[in-house]
């Protein structure tokens, strides 16, 4: 595509004044434009002022498009106002409780449905949240393991403070020094298993990550990652990210801590961040 962005947002505006007969694929291919400005107005012309118009458009989409795609579409949908708009979101629950539904929709479809007040769409809803696994801690997030844009979860995990994953991480070299390099993590681990680290990080460490305490024969107590053991000592990272250094003489006692990998971040998190940090793990090499 060679014309500029607003040609194409002006091409939009256009054929909907027309109520083109290719309005339909306009808007499927708009909303998914590298141009954020053409998705924008996509989106727009497909919510508002005239829904029962955007409707069948979007039914459209959310069968057939592209996963992103599919995914706005699905979005909209939630926002959308009227029973026609509940319907065909009820529709597609009912897909999903007969696992007949991609994965890499289902995140949007239930947080499509959690802001509607439809009696049959939330009581689906529920249908599709209650029924899980009690003693699997990573059943309440399995609609995160895939659909993520990798992009926005590198975004995330390097500038988002509260998260401040390169505080204690490099990604291809750059970042704290306290847990692995996360470049390649995804040939290591699957999904599941990174998910894991992030929900339930103290289920399984990383190998050469463990936490030691060290109590030192003048009354300290060091504790810190243990990264390697010389005839020098041991050699710990600390929380800070700072290197210490105990001579194994001064060591009175030394045991396993708590693992250095926060257990709350997850409390930081958005179920779709949590999505995109993962699509991002799984696929930085
Ligand atoms: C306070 C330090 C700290 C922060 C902040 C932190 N981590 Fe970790 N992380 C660790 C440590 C230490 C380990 C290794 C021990 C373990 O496996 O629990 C680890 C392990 C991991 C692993 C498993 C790596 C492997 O090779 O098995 C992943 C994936 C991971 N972290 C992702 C993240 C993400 C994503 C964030 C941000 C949302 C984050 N971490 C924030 C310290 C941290």
């Amino acid at each position: 595509m060679s014309a500029s962005g607003e040609t194409r947002v002006e091409a939009l505006a256009a054929l909907e004044r027309l109520r083109d007969p290719q309005l339909a694929s306009a808007v499927k291919r708009a909303m998914a434009d590298r141009d954020s400005k053409v998705r924008v107005a996509g989106q727009k012309l497909l919510a508002q002022p005239q829904p029962e118009q955007a409707l069948p458009v979007l039914e459209v989409v959310v069968r057939d498009g592209t996963i992103p795609q599919r995914q706005n579409a699905i979005a909209l949908l939630g926002g959308m106002a009227g029973d026609a708009a509940n319907r065909v979101l009820a529709v597609w629950l009912d897909a999903m409780l007969d696992r007949k539904t991609p994965p890499e929709i289902e995140l949007d479809l239930l947080e499509a449905a959690g802001r509607k007040a439809s009696a049959e769409v939330v009581a689906k809803r529920d249908r599709l949240v209650q029924g899980r696994p009690a003693d699997d801690p990573l059943a309440p997030y399995r609609e995160t393991l895939a659909g993520g844009d990798a992009q926005r979860g590198e975004k995330l995990l390097k500038e988002e403070a509260e998260v401040s994953c390169v505080r204690c991480h490099k990604v291809r070299g750059q970042g704290g020094e306290v847990g692995p390099e996360l470049a390649g993590v995804g040939q290591r681990h699957d999904r599941r298993c990174l998910l894991e680290s992030i929900v339930a990080p103290n289920r399984q460490i990383a190998q050469g990550f463990e936490t030691l305490v060290l109590a030192t024969s003048d009354g300290q107590v060091v504790s810190g990652i243990l990264k390697r053991e010389d005839g020098k000592g041991l050699h710990l990272v600390l929380a800070d990210g700072k290197m210490a250094t105990v001579a194994k003489d001064q060591v009175e006692e030394r045991k396993r801590g708590e693992p250095a990998m926060p257990a709350d971040l997850i409390k930081q998190l958005s179920k779709v961040e949590l999505r995109d940090l993962i699509e991002f793990l799984a696929t930085v090499r």
